[in-house]
């Protein structure tokens, strides 16, 4: 399997260069702010969101310094919403730590997710980066809208393909594919390329939400929470499939247990079981490779360079990542 280090090595000094910026804007020169920034710099996580950003701008035209600007807002958002996501889904763990939730309470990580993408918002103004402020402030609308949507679902148990399809666009998907146009408009190239680029990642995020969301139901040590999709009544892609197969009776005994029983290990532990003895899992992977080979292939028709070789290998990390 290839390793995010290998991937990386080719822009190892583009990072380098990120990972400066990302750090002096996080820091902070009051008590409980600095205390959080600090924690949250320390478990950094795959930094997939700046990697491509950078490669590609690198595939563009060249990584300029509105890149290192634009990876560094993107950065601080995806940080942001995962504070804030934390909240929504109650989850305790989130990259191998407690979440800011966990350690500080509630109160401190709404407030801290929004001072975090405040300080991404002020970055862009400072530098008057109108462009990438608008592509960006879309897809942050989209996430939240996801997030609701998702919420809505979860009290009505009602969920669909479509749907589901709708929230992961909304919710993961907008701001990937907004990593694709941050970078191809950092390199100053026309819209129509832009948007193209904004295409391209908007099904790398598809793929990605869904290997997350098979993810959940692994067994094995991902940094955060596992099983927590069905406790907190999140109908992913897996059971989506199954509940479809299966028969009416098999169906409300399932959604009872939903509805009901979901901080059991043992109950969601059954309805694991149900999932893959109805091929919910392969189901789910079936759909993400589609996804992953249309990104891919689109891909392909890029220049040239080492940037789009890594770029092709981020994209193949996304659907074989085991974190
Ligand atoms: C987690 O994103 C949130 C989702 C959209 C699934 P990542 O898996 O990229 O999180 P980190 O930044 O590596 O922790
Ligand atoms: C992605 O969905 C959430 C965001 C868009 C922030 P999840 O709720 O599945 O993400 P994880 O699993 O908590 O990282
Ligand atoms: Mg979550
Ligand atoms: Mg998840």
């Amino acid at each position: 399997m290839i390793s995010l280090a290998d991937i990386q090595a080719p822009i190892a000094t583009e990072i380098q260069e990120f990972e400066k910026r990302f750090h002096q804007v996080m820091e902070s020169d009051f008590s409980l702010l600095n205390q959080t920034t600090k924690y949250l710099l320390k478990q950094k996580g795959k930094q997939m969101r700046p990697m491509l950003v950078l490669l590609t701008a690198g595939i563009q035209g060249g990584v300029t310094e509105k890149t290192y600007r634009g990876a560094t807002l993107i950065e601080l958002l995806h940080t942001a919403t995962l504070v804030h996501d934390d909240v929504v889904d109650n989850a305790a763990y989130r990259r191998n730590s407690f979440s800011i939730n966990a350690v500080w309470k509630n109160k401190v990580a709404v407030l801290l997710g929004d001072h975090l993408l405040t300080k991404g918002l002020l970055l862009s103004v400072a530098h008057k980066d109108y462009d990438l402020l608008e592509i960006v402030s879309e897809a942050v609308k989209e996430m939240s809208e996801g997030e609701l949507l998702q919420i809505e679902k979860a009290k009505q148990l009602n969920m669909t393909e479509s749907v589901y399809f709708e929230i992961i666009r909304k919710k993961t998907a907008s701001l990937i594919a907004a990593c694709f146009a941050v970078g191809a408009c950092s390199a100053g190239v026309p819209t129509n390329q832009i948007e193209k680029m904004h295409s391209i990642g908007e099904k790398v995020g598809m793929a990605f939400q869904i290997r997350d969301d098979l993810l959940d139901y692994g067994t094995h040590d991902i940094g955060k929470p596992l099983g927590m999709d069905i406790r907190e009544k999140k109908i992913t892609l897996p059971l989506i499939c199954a509940l479809k197969k299966a028969s009416w009776w098999d169906r409300q005994k399932v959604l009872h247990i939903l509805r009901n029983h979901g901080h059991k290990s043992k109950k969601v532990a059954q309805v694991i079981e149900f999932v893959k003895s109805l091929g919910g899992i392969s189901y789910a992977q079936k759909v993400m490779n589609n996804y992953y080979k249309e990104a891919f292939t689109a891909c392909q028709a890029l220049e040239d360079s080492v940037y789009k070789k890594a770029l092709s290998l981020l994209i193949q990390y996304t659907i074989e990542r085991c974190k």
